[in-house]
């Protein structure tokens, strides 16, 4: 097995398979010809290998899936049109009527509403159990889950899990552990190597890392399990296929994570440190710092801290509104892993999805502001910063007082 970087630019081609090109061709093509019937029946029964149609796979996107397999270290990955597509085609597979699946306090918005209003609609049973505390996981394991999904660190409140420590106990009682694996990608976290059963990626985000692409990833530590989401999940419940351009600009990403992680996180470190020093913030949630509650299991589970954090400021919603509405450089946008850093409200956008009890549940302020750190010059995001959070101690100035310049 070659090292992180080399296994992203090479592993799965080899340049005289195609006219040594150095670069991959894209098979832009939905449907593959047979040489005889016999051949077509004998593809499709699966006795002969060979590809018949994009949705179930194609050259492209089999490279694609090689590299993250082999990136995560699994024993098969099947892509996505987006990372919803991976989180509901992984879960329609792996879950049945009358099932039970055991969910961490907070996940992203959408897998939120997926699973209260889509699978668990449908006769499966959605419990919410803070995984933080191993001995409230300890006991709702009991009931006989089918299933234990978590994010770490969490989207948006940076909240992390000790998959080693969920892994064990889920398999000790005989559930499968999926970990949604966005936020740190394989450069920084290996959950199948601790244990998990399924990595689950939103490829949208670091993987591609531009911006410019919608797309998921699911990887799975048994080659049966991988073959039943494609054949189930993807091919039949979801459709929810990738295009083989998409797979290419992920192809194209994949060769610069490991720098741009380090460049993510190295930029987070520093805004994280500014903000937290800021009279005007009241809590910062960032693995990276000493004072996380997180940081010794980040330290251990974790290569680098990542490229994400929230904060809270004083005046809380208004504040952050504020606070949002003065950045000048960093984007005002929902999404996260671009070359951009991107500023959004997790209450009123990506977790909107969560009414306001609920989100209150799952430990999501309102004023909450969450930061994905890009890739620009850590002099200018901290400057951006630094004026944004004037400018919320500005407005916070009685109307009344005069104001002196
Ligand atoms: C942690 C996490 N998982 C899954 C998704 C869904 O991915 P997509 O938007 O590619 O469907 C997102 C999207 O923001 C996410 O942040």
């Amino acid at each position: 097995m070659t090292g992180f970087a080399t296994t992203a630019i090479h592993h799965g081609y080899d340049p005289r398979s195609a006219q040594g090109a150095l670069v991959p061709p894209i098979y832009l093509s939905s449907t593959f010809t047979f040489t005889s019937v016999e051949q077509g029946a004998a593809r499709f029964a699966g006795t002969e290998g060979g590809y018949f149609y994009t949705r179930i796979a194609n050259p492209t996107l089999d490279l694609l899936e090689q590299r993250l397999n082999a990136l995560e270290g699994g024993a098969g990955a099947i892509a996505f049109g987006s990372g919803m597509g991976a989180v509901t085609a992984t879960l329609w597979t792996l879950l049945r009527p009358g099932d039970e699946i055991l969910v961490d306090r907070t996940v992203y918005g959408c897998t939120y509403a997926f699973l209260h209003h889509g699978i668990g609609e449908f006769g499966v049973r959605v419990t919410h159990v803070d995984m933080t505390d191993l001995h409230a996981l300890a006991t709702a394991l009991l009931s006989g889950p089918k299933l234990v999904y978590l994010e770490t660190p969490a989207n948006p409140n940076m909240r992390l899990v000790d998959i080693a420590a969920v892994t064990r106990l889920a398999k000790a009682q005989g559930a499968l552990t999926v970990v949604d694996n966005t936020y740190c990608t394989p450069y920084l976290q290996k959950p199948l190597a601790l244990g998990a059963d399924v990595v689950i990626h939103s490829a949208t985000k670091y993987l591609s890392g531009h911006g410019d692409v919608t797309a998921g990833l699911a990887v799975a530590a048994d080659a049966e399990i991988a073959q039943r989401i494609r054949l189930q999940g993807l091919k039949d419940m979801t459709g929810a296929v990738m295009s083989p351009q998409d797979a290419f600009l992920l192809l194209r990403g994949l060769k610069t994570l490991h720098l741009r992680m380090e460049r993510h996180a190295s930029n987070a470190l520093a805004l994280a440190q500014e903000i937290a020093a800021h009279p005007a913030v009241t809590r910062v949630y960032f693995p990276g710092l000493d004072s996380d509650p997180f940081h010794a299991l980040a330290k251990r589970q974790m290569k680098n801290f990542g490229g994400m954090l929230a904060f809270e400021l004083k005046g809380g919603e208004a504040a952050g509104r504020a606070f949002m509405n003065a950045l000048q450089l960093i984007a005002r946008a929902v999404s996260l892993g671009d070359a951009e850093s991107l500023a959004q409200h997790p209450a009123s956008m990506t977790h909107s999805t969560y009414t306001p009890e609920e989100r209150a549940q799952a430990g999501i302020s309102d004023g909450l502001v969450r930061l994905s750190a890009g890739l620009e010059d850590p002099d200018d995001l901290l400057a951006d910063v630094r004026q944004a959070l004037a400018a919320v101690a500005q407005s916070e100035v009685p109307r009344s007082q005069p104001v002196s310049v």
